[in-house]
């Protein structure tokens, strides 16, 4: 074996920039170091101590430490209790990580005993830590998509010895590294990453792997783990390089070793901790050997476990299009038992055995649900109001054990039942956000210097017991105290409540203790007249509503009558356009459709002239043609004739208007006038300067080809348009068709949703009767279709549509690019799930973008076309996807666009799933894709 100085410079710059750049977001806890920072001489990591960080737990000198790393000399052990310790990490929102965590007891103490205790990561139980052996480092790592903005990792519920814990971890992940299609509600934890081959018995990591995995020496062997290994099984070696750039990026210098089965085959035997269960696996190939031109290496997965696995066939150098380069098959779900058995048996035609260079498995361990939410913001205000609450507890309140001042229901996610502050020196007011606590039945806030008036409680309709006492509120008692249906106990002594005793309050059943109120009194009965009084008022009420509305109708009649008559006057009459376009629009989340704006009557003279008799066509939509018009103010219009204008009752079409005109958002195609005459209903929008994203995207524009970020922009902003229409409106509206050829384009290129809104009340009467889903082939969801029950992702599934459009530049259904009846979506999943990307990218993108930018937005575009509207994301969520896209699309630190060259390799990803089932990879040679199954 040579040394390949030219090789080794190559590897060494390659890893150079991605190593300082990855190193600044890791998190190293040394736990109960006291040594301060420092940096590893080994691996260049730089370690903190917790002691600023954990106000709990002591740290203990580790007898005898037989890993000679400084982060194992001390421990921070924590006490005997039934409480949980936590170390809170900061993440970031959606992004991948790895955490670990660590244990190295040392040797017992005279009368000790191992400990035996949990791990907890947010609300979901990670591992039962149980140390047996003084000198080994236990170790869990546990692979993630953070939830929000920071994670706990808690420890409690010791059965044996006092839990403790070495160090922590948090490392970030690239992109879609470790994605699974069930990261919404399952972690990963890692039960094994075997680096085959190994030259010594040390683990590698960082700097090595700059994700600082621990990749295992498969000489390490621990009790019943790596035994059985065939005969002839001999180890390998290379210095070259290895192209490892595919999903999972293992660091070289683990893909530079293997095993190789000379007498045809490998076997192993691993024991996984924590199973049996379901499991993401991976197999990590290279070959490492160079192979004469007359020599193959073909082999097969001997795992009864593993279905279908017998007859597919593993070429790695053909699978990986060439030597020297990762071919990474993975399972993405497997069930596996706690010994896994597996081996490689070459083919009969195959002159060389298998090859092994690293595996992977991961459990998926459910995610736990956590407190409710709303809850978590009354507690949180309260920690603030409180020292010596806050630093009592950390982590969740309620799981895995619950917060010694608060009781839980053992719903999914947990209530809070009961809040017991008595006497903690709490100060404030009490958070208005009490109401929320529905659940609430015990509610202990007195002895402490509580101040302001008592908040709306009347939610909580299963309070039973309230404490005040003894606390400096002020105000009247609210009226609601008396109705309150579960309240059997009042405490509000030694306050500073003023006014009168709610009646209600003195006249039912219960223990009122109300004495050292100063302000308070007791009142006569009033009743009969207080009802008299307010029946009147409501009756005043209801009538001065009933002449409101009357008025209203009278005056709106009046108003249309007026605009017709003067245009049969033949005067043209004409109201000023009111142009919301050009005052700055804000996105006012849960307004009422009614709070501004209306649409202008334009007359249809007015219509005929601006259009010139209606003589230029700009478009077709699905509810009549468009014409271009340009008003008399100069203003350019495009100008919508509805088709059907008989099944529109004029009162409909004037609601309709109305519900539209009052819908502005920036990327919503703002309505500017409608008109109403002669049978013919018309709608006059802002005209487009630059046509539909269909004409673009598949090349009928005159102009230039849209580049990746352009794309992604209009996808952004299309995608603000219909997030709008989902949540920003009340009632929130379904746009049910939407297509490339409703996402219009205007003179800055940035992008407009429209057509939306339209016939909502119609189709609504008819929902369940209707046979004809609106939409347009190819876009359909599928489930809409079968249902007929209209939601939000429907439009979800259309978009996904339009994502793959914008990806591929291919349309939605073609029978010449997929085949009979297949369409864009099952092309695309087949593909994407196979780990190609490459193939579906429109060719005009491939050499000019980053391949990780578009593998984001394929992934949510999957999501999108899932087959049911419950498991796809929320326009927000996809709003997200694509600004992290057009993130890393724009961030061009150091990292090299991809080639057409190069794209090939990604392109092979291939899962072991696809060579198992047999699947061919789609044939690339003549440009036509027709996937084999689904
Ligand atoms: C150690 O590093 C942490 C985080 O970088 C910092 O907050 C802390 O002040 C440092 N402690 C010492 C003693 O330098
Ligand atoms: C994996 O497959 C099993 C059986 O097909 C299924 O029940 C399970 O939901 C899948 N996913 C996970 C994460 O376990
Ligand atoms: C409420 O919580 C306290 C402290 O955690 C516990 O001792 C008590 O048993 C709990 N009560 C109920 C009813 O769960
Ligand atoms: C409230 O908590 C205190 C300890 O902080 C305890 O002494 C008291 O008994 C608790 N009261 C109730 C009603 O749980
Ligand atoms: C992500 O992977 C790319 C290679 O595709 C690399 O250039 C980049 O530095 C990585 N980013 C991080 C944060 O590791
Ligand atoms: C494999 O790589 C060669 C160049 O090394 C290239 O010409 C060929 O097209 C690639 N084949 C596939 C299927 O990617």
């Amino acid at each position: 074996m040579g040394f390949y100085f030219p090789h080794f410079l190559l590897i060494f710059l390659f890893l150079a920039p991605p190593v300082l750049s990855q190193v600044k977001d890791f998190i190293s806890i040394d736990c109960g170091g006291t040594g301060g920072n420092y940096t590893d001489r080994r691996t260049g990591l730089t370690w903190i101590s917790d002691t600023g960080t954990i106000s709990h737990g002591t740290s203990v000198e580790v007898e005898d430490p037989k890993a000679n790393s400084p982060q194992y000399l001390k421990r921070r052990e924590f006490p005997i209790d039934d409480r949980k310790y936590c170390y809170t990490l900061s993440t970031q929102e959606r992004r991948r990580y790895l955490v670990r965590a660590t244990f190295q007891y040392g040797s017992l103490k005279d009368e000790d005993t191992y400990p035996k205790f949990k791990l907890y990561l947010d609300a979901t139980e990670w591992s039962t830590v149980t140390i047996f052996d003084a000198s080994r480092i236990y170790v869990n790592e546990m692979i993630i998509r953070a939830s929000s903005t920071s994670i706990d990792v808690c420890i409690c519920c010791a059965t044996t010895g006092s839990p403790f814990i070495s160090t922590l971890e948090l490392r970030p992940l690239n992109l879609s590294m470790y994605a699974t299609d069930f990261e919404d509600s399952f972690f990963l934890r890692v039960a094994a990453r075997v680096n085959f081959g190994a030259k010594t018995k040390d683990i590698i990591r960082y700097p090595d792997d700059p994700y600082d995995r621990i990749w295992d020496s498969d000489l390490e062997k621990r009790q019943n783990y790596l035994v059985g290994v065939a005969t002839g099984t001999k180890r390998i070696e290379t210095s070259r390089n290895i192209a490892v750039n595919t999903r999972e990026y293992p660091p070289v210098k683990v893909m530079q070793t293997a095993v190789v089965g000379t007498e045809g085959k490998l076997s192993y035997r691993l024991n996984l901790e924590g199973f049996p269960g379901n499991a993401r696996a991976y197999a990590y190939l290279a070959e490492i050997e160079d192979l004469g031109p007359k020599e193959t290496r073909k082999f097969k997965l001997d795992e009864p476990n593993f279905a279908d696995s017998s007859n597919a066939v593993v070429n790695i150098a053909e699978n990986a299009n060439g030597s020297y380069t990762l071919y990474e098959p993975s399972y993405m779900n497997v069930s596996l038992q706690f010994v896994l058995s597996f081996s490689f048996g070459k083919t009969r035609d195959s002159t060389r055995g298998p090859l092994l260079n690293a595996m992977e498995i991961s459990k998926y361990v459910q995610i736990g649900t956590k407190t409710d939410k709303q809850d978590l913001v009354v507690l949180n205000a309260l920690r603030l109001m409180s020292a010596e609450i806050t630093s009592a507890d950390e982590g969740d309140p309620c799981v895995p054990t619950q917060w010694e001042w608060v009781n839980c229901s053992s719903n999914a996610p947990p209530r809070i039942t009961k809040i017991n502050i008595s006497g903690k020196n709490v100060k404030g007011e009490i958070p208005s956000e009490l109401n929320n606590m529905e659940e609430l039945s015990e509610l202990w806030l007195d002895g402490n210097s509580l101040t302001g008036t008592l908040p709306d409680m009347t939610n909580l309709i299963n309070l039973k017991i309230l404490h005040l006492e003894n606390n400096q509120l002020t105000g009247p008692l609210p009226s609601y105290l008396g109705s309150l249906p579960s309240l059997q106990e009042l405490y509000i002594q030694n306050n500073s409540f003023a006014g009168d005793i709610p009646p209600g309050l003195l006249a039912r059943k219960l223990v009122f203790k109300y004495e050292d109120n100063p302000g308070l009194h007791k009142v006569a009965q009033k009743k009969k007249h207080l009802n008299l009084v307010v029946g009147t008022a409501v009756g005043v009420f209801v009538l001065l509503i009933v002449i409101f509305l009357g008025g209203l109708l009278f005056v709106r009649n009046l108003r249309r009558k007026e605009a017709q008559s003067k245009t049969s006057d033949g005067k043209g009459y004409s109201m000023r356009i009111s142009t919301k376009a050009s005052t700055p629009y804000s996105i006012s989340r849960g307004s009422h459709l009614m709070d501004d704006g209306i649409a202008c009557y334009i007359a249809f003279s007015e219509l005929e002239e601006a259009t010139n008799n209606f003589s230029k066509k700009i478009g077709k939509g699905s509810f009549g043609s468009v014409y271009y018009g340009r008003m008399r103010d100069g203003k350019e219009v495009a100008v919508k004739i509805m088709a059907d204008s008989s099944s529109h009752g004029d009162q409909q079409f004037v609601t309709e208007v109305a519900l539209l005109s009052r819908i502005h958002h920036r990327n919503l195609v703002p309505l500017i006038g409608y008109c109403e005459e002669e049978h013919q209903c018309v709608l006059v929008y802002e005209y487009m300067h630059n046509g539909t994203l269909r004409d673009h995207i598949h090349g009928y524009a005159d102009q230039e080809r849209l580049d990746w970020l352009t794309r992604l922009r209009i996808g952004e902003d299309a995608a603000k348009g219909l997030e709008y229409l989902h949540t920003g409106c009340n009632p929130s509206i379904i746009h049910r068709d939407v297509k490339t050829s409703n996402i219009l384009l205007d003179i800055n290129m940035r992008a407009k949703v429209s057509d939306f809104g339209l016939s909502r009340q119609a189709e609504e009467d008819l929902t369940h009767i209707s046979s004809v889903a609106r939409g347009t082939v190819g876009y359909l969801d599928p489930e809409y279709y079968a249902c007929q029950q209209l939601t939000e992702k429907s439009d979800v599934y259309s978009f996904g549509v339009v994502l793959l459009e914008l990806i591929s530049g291919r349309k939605p259904v073609s029978q010449e690019d997929y085949g009979a009846e297949l369409n864009i979506v099952h092309w695309a999943r087949s593909l994407i799930r196979k780990g190609d990307v490459v193939s579906i990218m429109d060719p005009f993108l491939i050499g000019n973008l980053k391949i990780e930018s578009v593998w984001r937005i394929a992934e949510v575009a999957i999501q999108c076309v899932q087959q049911h509207g419950v498991s796809r994301p929320r326009m927000q969520e996809i709003i997200l996807a694509i600004q992290d896209a057009m993130k890393i699309e724009k961030d061009t630190e150091g990292n090299p666009k991809i080639s057409p060259s190069s794209s090939k390799a990604q392109s092979s990803r291939k899962t072991l799933l696809t060579s198992f089932l047999e699947i061919e990879p789609p044939d690339l040679s003549n440009g036509s894709l027709v996937p084999s199954a689904r």
